[in-house]
């Protein structure tokens, strides 16, 4: 097709651009609210019913946001096939189906609430997006869903 006259050029897609690709996913998890620095009175006004002795479950949605510099020659930030793989290894073989109070290394001897989880996602995936090809790819953040009424974001400050 004939190019109309005074048309705007193509944008250069290929020039370094800033973008922010984010993967979702869920799983389930048990905990229990309880500070044991707390006396039972104090965890109870606290954590309310959270607070029950033997916990209850959660399925919360994690989406984990990636930024950088596209790689010009895929016209990706990063492989999602790569991510997925990553998130499997990392959070889904940790966290699913687990109680954060007994079978998370990680979060041994904090109380699991969801901002500490966000953190401790973090902290776990951070140096996993580091440093490829010179492209600037960082975690930006880390957001939890606990429920559909309540959601953390941590973006590394
Ligand atoms: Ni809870």
């Amino acid at each position: 097709m004939k190019q109309k006259k005074n048309a705007p050029s193509p944008a250069p897609v290929n020039r370094p651009r800033k973008l922010y690709v984010t993967r979702t996913i869920e799983f389930n998890a048990a905990h229990r609210l309880f500070n044991p620095e707390f006396s039972e009175e104090k965890n109870r006004e606290i954590y309310g019913k959270c607070t029950n002795a033997h916990g209850h479950g959660h399925n919360y949605l994690l989406e984990i946001t990636l930024g950088g510099i596209m790689d010009p020659e895929t016209g990706f930030l990063f492989d999602l096939k790569e991510l997925k793989a990553i998130l499997e290894d990392e959070v889904m073989a940790r966290f699913d189906h687990r109680h954060l109070n007994h079978d998370v290394a990680e979060l041994k001897g904090l109380v699991p609430t969801t901002e500490v989880l966000a953190i401790v996602i973090w902290d776990i995936l951070e140096e996993q997006f580091q440093n490829i090809d010179n492209r600037e790819i960082s975690l930006q953040a880390v957001k939890i869903h606990e429920t559909g009424k309540n959601s953390v974001s941590y973006l590394g400050e």
